[in-house]
Formats: C-alpha cells, structure tokens, sequence
C-alpha cells in the first residue's frame, strides 16, 4: 500500500517528510520520493528501494531538479513525499511518486481505472509523459484545466470529478506555491494541524506525537491548505485527537517487529477483553442488545490471516452460538453475484481496516441493507466509517507485515462475541458460560512466549530452513490455524507451505510423503486427539518428518515441541500459534530474509 505525507510550515521540511515516510515503511513499498517547493524553486528526490537511499540522495543534493534551480539557500517551506508500491508500472526511479508537469507535482495512493482514457485525451492535447504510471494523469489534467480555466481551484475540482477509481492526493503547483491541494476518495488520508504548520498523512503513525489535532477524511472530501489554514471543500468532516504519546512501536530490544508484536500478544490480548467481559458476563457494549433480532445466519469476510481468524470464529458461532456461520474470502465473495438477504449478519474482519476487497465486501453487504459488523484493529480506518458496529481489538500499531498480534486479538474478540450471542440467543448455560469465560481469563497466560520453546524453534529452525515443502495439519479450530502457520511460513520465508485439515491428508496429498516432506502436525489433548494422531501415524508410516505440537507425548515424532496442559482447546489453540509464529519468524532469521518487510508484500493490500 503507498505511503502519502505532506507538510506546509518554518521546520525543515525535507527531514519532516522524510520521517514520515519512515513511519510509514511497514505498509510496503518499492521506491520512494519527495518534491520541495519554494517560490518558484523545485526540487525532486526520487529512490528505489529503501528511504535511506533517497535520504542519501536528499543529503548528496542529487536532485531530480528538472526546473531553474534557484540559490540553493531558498528554505523550502512546502513539500509532499511517497512510498510507493507499484501497481501500473514497474519499481522505477521515473515511476516513483511525486510525478511532474510542467509546473505542478503530485503524489497519489490508489489506482486511477480510466487512466489510459485521460492519458489519450491529455496526448492528444500535446501532454507529455514520462512515466507508465497511472498517477501521472492527474498533473496532467490539472495542468490542462489550469491553463485553460486560469483558476488553480477550479482546475483541481475539474480534474477531480474526472478521475475514477481510489485516489488520495496531495498536489503542489508553483502557480500557488504555498498551497497544497489535497483530496481523499478510496484510499486513506488525514490531515493535521499545528502551530502554523499543516501536515498530511496516509495514516496517523508518522503524526503522533508532532500534532494533537487531525481530520480523518471521509471519502469525497477534500481541499486547498496553506499555513495560514485550511479550505474545505465541503463540510463533512470533524476534528479528532491524537494520543500524544508516541505509541508507534519502536523494537524495544527486540531483533524485530514481527518479534515484538508475538512477545505483545499477551498484553493486548488482556486489552482487547476489557469492557467486554467481567468474571461471569459478557459484557460487549458496542453491540447493540438487539443485535441478532431478524437474523439467522452470520457471513464473515475477510483475507489473509484476518480470513483465518474468520473461518476460526465460524466454528465457535455454530458451536457456542448455534447460529450459522459462513465465511467467505472477500476477492472471491465481491465477483461471485452472492446472495445476500437481510436476516444475515455481515461481519468484516481486517487489522488496517483498508484492505480494498474487504471494504468493497462490506459496502456491497452495507448497499444490499444487511446489519454490519467491523472487527479492526485501526480506528477511523475506512472499513470503521462504512459499518453499522466497529468492534476495536486494541492490538496497537502492528507494523510486522506478518500479522501475529491482530490475528489472537481478532480471534478473542470473535469469541466473545460468539458468547455474547449465545448469550442473547439463550443457549448456553450458566456454568458453560463460566467455563469460557475461564478459559477467555487464561488466554493472556497461554500467550506468554516461553523461552525454552523459542530456544527449540531456533533449534529446529537449522534443519527446516532446507525444508522443499512443508504441511501444517490440524482438524476443527486447529484446520485455520494449519492454514495460519502456513501463511506465516510462506511470507516471511519464502518457502512453500500448506495448511491442511488432517483428515483430508488421505484423500491424496499423503502422496507426496516422504522424508522431504516436513509436516507440522497440531495435536491438542481437548479436540479429535485420537483421530489426529492417526492421521499422524499414517504419515509417518510413509517417511514423512514430522514436527509434533502437543502437550501429551508423542513418540514417533521426528521432532516434538511439548506444550502446556490446559483444560481447555483454545488455551491450547494460542500456545500452539505462538509456537508457528516463532518457528517462521526463525526459519526466516535464518535465511536471512526481511522479516518486518518480507518481499512482494504490502501491510495493507490497498488494490486489487
Ligand atoms: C498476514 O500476515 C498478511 N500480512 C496478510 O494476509 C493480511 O492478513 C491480509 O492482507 C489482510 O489484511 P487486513 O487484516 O489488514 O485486512
């Protein structure tokens, strides 16, 4: 997902624009650039790869100034910056953000659907491009209304109304040099206020702690900003207030991220249960008592782990909440002409919040009149602006593009919320109910990383790294969390996984068994032990390396990670998740992958 950060004010904006990028990294991206404006001076610093690149060509003075350089004193008091993340057009210097016309520039998250018709029109008008992008078209189509209309504002409106697609944007011009144009649509964007100074951002991470006052753009809004203030072009939109804290994570210590956010796991997931449940209810007071009222089924959508957790939550709703429960990847339920009828509850899961087929998901469920629900671990994100019910998980910035916290904070929140209809449904007893709300109050305690745990994943890292194909099996909950510990492995270590439900292992994979086959087999004491365990057996019968998780003994393991004994099957569902995520993230330590920035990968899959 790109990366968008604007700034107008006396500070030095090159550093400001360039920190902010930083604080935007983990979102993913291949190149990035920032272009100052003062007066009628221009500069523009474009890099492939990583900021520090661009931030050595900021420092060299190794400009892409494509205008009249005016005295290298000239303090720039405006500029824009971007990561971006290619989607037309490979990772290029030329294809990097902020893109030029003659006189204007502009940066850009989302996708422009008719750009190749602008770009025709705008060729035919005598416009010149240089890149394959389709950004490009909106300096261009600017520029054309602005020469004609003589009227900055004008021209910005003009060549908004004709772009389709997700498009945020921050435009400068020289025509207006102290300006910045700015316009959400699909695509987040907040704009900030402090002393004398405006700021712009994709997201609230890089401006915690420099401002306290934000707007959250609603899509269709937008405007002209300059250090006197702000012009709105319409008048839905409302202040907020950042935590002044500076709760962007920094690695505290740790090598990682990735293995912070897993150490995390147990603290925000006693965060995540707060106001939701007491030592014998289950309180939930963002959802509305009459929630389940006309309803007899729940759809939940998501992607990637989010989907995981999903398909985990389906077998609590049927199971505690005897409701049924369906779930659906988001790109495939979008295309698929899906039934939707209005006594289903429409539930989306995402970490950011912006995933584009989850939020398309759930404005399709929203148009066709459906109640809908939001589990999102980012406030004021997209998903939280279009759903009836936003239910927060309160993991805190999750900066790791392989999700770990999100994923057990989702996974909590759906269970409670399983209660909670069960509850309202009036189908579970008093002490059933006690003895998930026993188990909930644990969850924190199987979440602990124990150290001897992670000292064996680092062990038996050394052998799987070398692993050709690996299978993550495990029946009920334990089927999407194979998938999930698959998921981790394939992202971050770039080797191929699958997850499988053990008992589909005969039906032909069990083919592919021999003793390069490593299979990560999930065995929990509470849920199908017997059944697992001979599915188990036949594949070790086949040569298969086995790496048993469970907390009973297992010998004919070819490696073992013994677990804790609980008293219940999601206590052993957390313990084992901890164990997967630590396994990938030391394979790919050992491989000496990218661990926070795996390749190819976005934090947020803001396209298509
Ligand atoms: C998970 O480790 C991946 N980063 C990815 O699958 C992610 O879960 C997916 O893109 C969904 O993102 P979301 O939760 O922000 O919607």
């Amino acid at each position: 997902m790109c990366g968008i950060v604007g700034y107008i004010g006396h500070k030095d904006t090159a550093s400001i624009l360039l920190n902010g990028l930083k604080e935007l990294e983990y979102r993913g991206y291949d190149s990035a650039g920032i272009a100052l404006l003062e007066n009628k001076n221009i500069e523009i610093f474009k890099a492939i790869g990583k900021i520090k690149n661009l931030e050595e060509k900021i420092k060299s003075g190794e400009a892409k100034a494509t205008h009249p350089k005016e005295p290298a004193n000239a303090k720039f008091t405006i500029g824009i910056g971007h990561t971006r993340w290619a989607t037309h057009g490979k990772p290029t210097e030329l294809n990097a953000h902020p893109h030029m016309g003659e006189y204007s520039y502009v940066v850009h998250n989302g996708i422009i659907e008719n750009y190749k018709e602008l770009k025709a029109e705008l060729e035919s008008a005598g416009h010149k491009f240089l890149s394959q992008t389709d950004t490009e078209v909106i300096v261009h189509l600017f520029e054309y209304y602005n020469n004609k209309l003589q009227d900055t504002k004008a021209a910005f409106k003009n060549t908004i109304e004709r772009l389709q697609g997700a498009y945020s944007i921050l435009l400068i011009t020289k025509e207006e040099s102290e300006k910045i144009f700015f316009f959400k649509h699909g695509s987040p964007l907040i704009i900030a206020k402090g002393d004398e100074e405006i700021l712009f951002s994709s997201s609230d991470a890089p401006l915690i702690g420099l401002v306290s006052q934000v707007v959250y753009l609603e899509d269709g809004v937008g405007g002209i900003a300059d250090s006197k203030g702000i012009e709105f072009f319409s008048d839905n939109y409302s202040w907020a207030t950042l935590p002044t804290s500076k709760l962007t994570a920094q690695k505290n210590g740790f090598r990682f991220f990735m293995e912070k956010e897993i150490y995390e796991q147990s603290d925000v997931v006693s965060d995540s249960m707060i106001g939701r449940l007491s030592d014998d209810e289950i309180l939930f007071d963002e959802l509305d008592e009459n929630i389940l009222d006309g309803i007899n089924e729940i759809k939940i959508c998501a992607c990637g782990t989010s989907y995981h957790a999903a398909l985990t939550a389906s077998y609590l709703f049927e199971r505690l909440a005897k409701i049924r429960c369906s779930v659906e990847i988001a790109s495939e339920f979008r295309y698929k002409e899906p039934l939707l009828t209005q006594e289903t509850l429409f539930v989306v899961v995402s970490q950011s919040g912006e995933t584009a087929d989850t939020l398309e998901a759930l404005k399709m469920a929203k148009d066709a009149g459906l109640k809908t629900i939001v589990v999102c671990n980012v406030d004021n994100s997209s998903m939280t602006r279009v759903a009836d019910t936003t239910i927060l998980t309160r993991a805190g910035i999750e900066k790791g593009v392989a999700s770990t916290k999100a994923f057990s904070t989702q996974t909590v929140v759906l269970w409670i919320m399983a209660l909670f209809f069960a509850k309202k449904r009036d189908i579970i007893s008093k002490e059933d109910l006690q003895n998930e709300i026993h188990a909930l109050r644990e969850v924190p305690k199987s979440l602990m990383v124990d150290s001897d745990i992670h000292e064996k994943t680092k062990r038996l890292s050394k052998r799987y790294l070398h692993g050709h194909g690996f299978f993550f099996i495990g029946r009920d909950v334990f089927f999407p969390l194979a998938l999930e510990g698959a998921l981790k492995l394939k992202e971050i270590s770039y080797l191929h996984a699958e997850g499988y439900p053990s008992g589909e292992m005969k039906h032909g994979p069990i083919a592919l068994a021999d003793t390069e086959l490593f299979t990560i087999a999930l065995m929990p004491q509470h849920l199908l032990y017997d059944k697992v365990k001979s599915n188990v057996e036949e594949l070790s019968a086949r040569d298969s390396t086995i790496c048993a998780i469970s907390p009973l003994d297992f010998e004919l393991s070819d490696d073992f990670i013994k677990t804790q004994k609980t008293d219940h099957y999601m206590l052993e569902f957390f313990e084992m998740l901890v164990v997967l995520q630590l396994l990938s993230m030391e394979i790919a330590v050992r491989l000496e992958n990218d661990v926070d920035m795996p390749r190819n990968l976005a934090k947020s899959v803001t396209v298509e």
